[in-house]
């Protein structure tokens, strides 16, 4: 073999594999974020949705979108939220599968409070698999009980882009004001104590199963949630690659 043959088949070799890499990279980031209520899952979504340029889709986020616009998805949807109760799968199924099947969906998303029941991850999984895809990564942040009552009295969310912050933690840069937009920060109705301790129990019924249901499907990762924002992040990242 001549000295050029060698260095074509070299090249070919690398750039056989960097588009691999991409493809496969491509194809494998469809994830979704476990945990509970105020555990980090949108603090850790929007950084993982920056970093890997794909979609945030939070059921929560449409929900609070439609209540403001007042659509009639919206007043039906907060007369559940406002209680802690979850939305009716039927109605929250219909809304998820619409938005992952617009375009900006097809190298994947990272989604956020969706699933948050066995049968919510069923439908899921039989859309994906009748395209023969399937969810690559199902991230549980873990945070106990204990914390998450705190965290929730000091979360901060913006009434226009949704950005949310800590009073302590995560704190804007001038108090009551959105760095992002500059709109008023506000407590969310159901950050109110009373309302997280009825969404921590349908959390631990209803939502905790999923766990196991990834578990089972080989692809659950576990992270740490009760350390700093930035660390959580790169322990996801070290997972993601
Ligand atoms: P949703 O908006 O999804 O609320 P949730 O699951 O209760 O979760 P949160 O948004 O409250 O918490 P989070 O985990 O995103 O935490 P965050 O990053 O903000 O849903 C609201 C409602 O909509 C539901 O109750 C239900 O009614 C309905 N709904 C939505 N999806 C549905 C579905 N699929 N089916 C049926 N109903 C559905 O962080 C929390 C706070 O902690 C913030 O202040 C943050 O700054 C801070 N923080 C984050 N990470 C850290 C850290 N590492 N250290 C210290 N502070 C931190
Ligand atoms: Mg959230």
């Amino acid at each position: 073999m001549t000295l050029s043959e060698v260095l074509s088949n070299l090249v070919s070799d690398r750039f056989y594999e960097m588009v691999f890499l991409h493809e496969k990279r491509k194809n494998k980031m469809k994830i979704v974020m476990l945990g509970a209520p105020g555990a980090g899952k949108g603090t850790q979504a929007k950084m993982i949705a920056e970093k890997y340029t794909i979609p945030h889709i939070s059921t929560g986020d449409i929900f609070r979108a439609n209540i403001k616009e007042g659509t009639p998805l919206g007043l039906e949807a907060k007369s559940y939220m406002d209680q802690g109760k979850l939305v009716p799968d039927e109605l929250t199924v219909k809304i998820l599968l619409d938005r992952v099947a617009k375009d900006d969906c097809r190298n994947g998303y990272v989604l956020d409070g969706f699933p948050r029941t066995i049968p919510q991850a069923n439908v899921l999984k039989e859309a994906l698999e009748k395209q023969n895809d399937k969810i690559d990564y199902a991230i549980n942040v873990d945070v106990p009980d204990e914390n998450i009552v705190r965290r929730m009295s000091g979360r901060r969310a913006c009434v226009t882009c949704g950005a949310t912050y800590h009073i302590e933690h995560v704190p804007p840069k001038k108090e009551g004001i959105c760095d992002k937009c500059g709109s008023e920060l506000i407590l969310r109705d159901d950050d109110k104590p009373e309302t997280v301790l009825n969404r921590l129990k349908i959390y631990h019924d209803q939502t905790q199963p999923l766990i196991d249901f990834y578990s089972n499907e080989g692809i659950l990762k576990e992270v740490d949630g009760t350390i700093d924002v930035k660390d959580v992040f790169e322990n996801i990242t070290k997972i993601l690659g």
